[in-house]
């Protein structure tokens, strides 16, 4: 571990829960960073309300099972990981600590899991793999000039990444009326290393309001099921899309040919008002069957949270902000504090419910009496349990 991401003992000894990180990690961060992070779009009710939904799926423990190895252990994209989370991309997180990237995927290097990258990450996915060796995926997304997401593409390859995660839901970016509060459209110190060379940034003014500029022209509402398809046949690498939200959508995607897709409303950053992406989770796995790789992200902030979204069908989750926080308050050792905790949770979980291994978790483990948690858009939220 580098010294820039060594923590003092100190900082580590008192946040014992996600969200005892996120308030030191809002002491810490420039305000208008830690605004970025936090925030949403329109109304930010969305945290509250996949709060409200994942809060009101209540669990139903089983006794006298004799459960006394408990193995968390997942299969994703033929890959094996002690613990079914992993880390979703995160933009811009050399504001979260020094070489951020670095120091998340160092967190998941030492963990066992996978970082996403961010297309918008303040690092090269070359010199992160290379300072890392964890297991990688790329996000990514279809810009205008194809030549922008075919080079990334082929650093991502380079580097070792195991898959491409297209991100589908940002046609348009949501109205986040924190940032226009704070000014916020990147951060002072911000690079793009693997959307433009030095060189290239150098060209455009190399300021924030010229690449923020740039960002949005190439940014392509235009794109269909096609483009997927063009993704698909320039690479060899699984391509996960992220942003599915209906069944429509999921089963469309089996129809691509896709590896697999991460149900996902990007964290309520873009419409305040769309579903709960763990709402729609057992309709999906309805529409698409059991083999389909399904990831989910949005509020997960514990291990109980980790059981309802696989007992509703997900293979695994992400988490984005919560890692943000640990890294903020304690660099790598912070992102893996946050980790150890959801484990910890998750096993502790799993024991008290009798569950000996993931694949035994099902819709019989939850309980809510006004939602049919087993198929159809009757398993989607509604104003009844609200
Ligand atoms: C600060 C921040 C930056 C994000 N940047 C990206 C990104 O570059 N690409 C992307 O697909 N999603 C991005 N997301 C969305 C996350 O990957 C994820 O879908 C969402 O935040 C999950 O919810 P959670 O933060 O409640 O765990 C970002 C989220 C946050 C909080």
């Amino acid at each position: 571990m580098s010294a820039a991401v060594m923590p003092s003992r100190k900082t580590l000894s008192r946040p014992q829960t996600l969200a005892d990180f996120e308030q030191l990690a809002a002491k810490r961060l420039p305000k208008d960073y830690y605004n970025y992070v936090a925030g949403a779009a329109g109304d930010e009710s969305d945290f509250a309300y996949c709060r409200r939904y994942l809060d009101s799926l209540r669990l139903v423990h089983r006794v006298l099972r004799g459960s006394h190895t408990i193995d968390a252990q997942c299969s994703i994209l033929g890959s094996t990981y002690t613990h079914p989370f992993m880390i979703a991309p995160s933009a811009y997180l050399g504001s979260a600590c020094k070489r951020g990237d670095t120091a998340m995927a160092l967190a998941a290097k030492e963990f066992g899991t996978v970082f996403t990258v961010s297309t918008l990450a303040s690092e090269e996915i070359g010199a992160v793999a290379r300072a890392s060796k964890a297991d990688l995926w790329q996000q990514l997304y279809i810009y205008k000039d194809r030549e922008i997401t075919r080079d990334l593409v082929r650093r991502s390859q380079e580097a070792g990444c195991k898959a491409l995660v297209l991100t589908v839901d940002q046609p348009a970016v949501g109205i986040r009326y924190r940032d226009r509060k704070s000014g916020f459209t990147s951060p002072r110190d911000f690079r793009l290393p693997n959307v433009l060379s030095a060189a290239a940034m150098a060209r455009r003014g190399n300021t924030s309001a010229s690449v923020g500029k740039f960002l949005s022209e190439q940014r392509n509402a235009t794109l269909t099921w096609k483009d997927v398809e063009w993704l698909r046949s320039i690479s060899p690498l699984p391509v996960l899309l992220k942003g599915i939200l209906s069944r429509e959508d999921a089963g469309l995607a089996v129809q691509s040919g896709v590896a697999g897709i991460i149900v996902s409303n990007h964290g309520g950053r873009q419409l305040d008002a769309l579903v709960s992406p763990v709402a729609m989770l057992s309709s999906i796995r309805a529409a698409v069957g059991k083999d389909t790789l399904i990831l989910v992200d949005g509020g997960i902030r514990s291990g109980t949270d980790v059981i309802r979204c696989i007992s509703l069908g997900a293979n695994a989750v992400l988490l984005a902000r919560p890692l943000v926080w640990g890294l903020a308050v304690a660099g790598t050792a912070g992102a893996l504090r946050i980790l150890n905790i959801l484990a910890e949770e998750l096993k502790n979980s799993m024991a008290i419910l009798g569950v000996s291994r993931l694949s035994e978790l099902g819709p019989q483990y939850l309980f809510n009496p006004q939602i049919r948690l087993d198929s159809g858009y009757a398993a989607a939220p509604s104003a009844i349990w609200l």
